[in-house]
């Protein structure tokens, strides 16, 4: 707020939950730049009625949100932040595999229910993730530090690239779709699937990954396997997903993103004693949340100098100026 604030005159929505989309719109139409939330529809609609516009920035990796090719041909860069978080959210993926596979968070209700009575050596038997094999599907830059994280505790570490929409230029370290990673395996989507004990999803939502794992995934999984989701809900075919839990071919999920966010208070998925949840939380710890805002304020003020972003997920966009009189309107000093 700071720095955008030397800038330009900015209009806060200050409220967790995002704005009706009428209130964006309107709000909007006197932006020169918006920076928005995953939570923010910016589809071709919103485009064509905030014609002042000229970048979109998200704070996100993840760029499901908005209609890329509509904003391109409506001259309106997009820019996005990844590389910065990266490691984070690779740590949360790590992180959810412990919590199925060693039943943390099923530990811990027994603990709160006042149910642990003695030690017993066969309570809350779990699974090692030294020496089981991991399946990464998607191998940028969070795919890659999951794999170096899986390699260093000992997992037999395979990969399936996914080859969607060509990422943007990062300035921070986005290495997409660069093969290099000590230690694994490229393999074919079939062969990753049959062969993990561990299946760690970290693609974006594109039309091709939407639905991406559904029954005859599933049904093609090794019996057990645990299926870990930080990348976008709708990747999974969430109804394959509870029927493969009931069936028992999944042997648990740690979903830190689902199809319909925040959960449905109803959701069967609550009812798993053998899948953890977390509410969207990839990248979130206080230095990486830093980073991703400083990126997207730097996104914006690119523009506003008349360059593209420098982490700009359209770059063939053809930028449309900001009237040299309206921007020194905006200052605010
Ligand atoms: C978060 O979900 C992101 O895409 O960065």
């Amino acid at each position: 707020m700071r720095r955008l604030a030397e800038y330009a005159r900015v209009d806060l929505w200050d409220d967790d939950a995002p704005p009706p989309r009428a209130e964006l719109i309107r709000r909007s139409r006197a932006c020169d730049a918006i920076l928005t939330m995953v939570s923010d529809r910016i589809d071709a609609a919103f485009i064509r009625q905030t014609s002042r516009l000229r970048v979109v920035s998200n704070l996100a990796v993840g760029l499901d949100n908005i209609d890329l090719d509509f904003a391109t041909r409506a001259g309106v860069a997009v820019g996005h932040t990844p590389g910065v978080l990266a490691e984070t959210t690779a740590e949360l993926a790590i992180a959810l595999m412990f919590a199925v596979a060693r039943r943390v968070v099923e530990a811990d209700r027994f603990v709160r229910a006042r149910r642990w009575r003695m030690w017993t050596p066969r309570l809350m038997l779990g699974r090692d993730l030294a020496g089981s094999t991991l399946g990464i599907i998607g191998f940028g830059s969070i795919g890659q530090a999951v794999a170096r994280r899986a390699a260093a505790l000992g997992m037999n570490v395979i990969y399936a690239p996914h080859r969607g929409r060509p990422k943007s230029r990062s300035a921070r370290g986005g290495t997409e779709l660069s093969a290099s990673s000590p230690g694994a395996n490229p393999v074919p989507l079939a062969r990753l699937l049959a062969e993990s004990d561990f299946i760690s999803l970290n693609v974006p939502l594109t039309t091709e990954t939407r639905g991406m794992i559904g029954p005859e995934e599933f049904a093609a999984m090794k019996r057990g396997a645990i299926l870990i989701n930080t990348a976008r809900g709708a990747v999974v075919d969430q109804k394959a997903m509870i029927d493969a839990l009931r069936s028992g071919r999944l042997g648990g999920a740690g979903l830190d993103v689902l199809e319909t966010e925040p959960i449905a208070p109803d959701d069967p998925l609550l009812k798993f004693a053998n899948v953890a949840i977390t509410p969207h939380i990839g990248s979130a710890s206080h230095r990486t949340r830093q980073r991703m805002a400083e990126l997207a304020v730097d996104n914006i003020l690119d523009v506003f100098a008349g360059r593209r972003p420098r982490c700009c997920a359209n770059p063939k966009v053809r930028l449309r100026k900001i009237a040299a009189g309206r921007a020194r309107s905006n200052r605010v000093r």
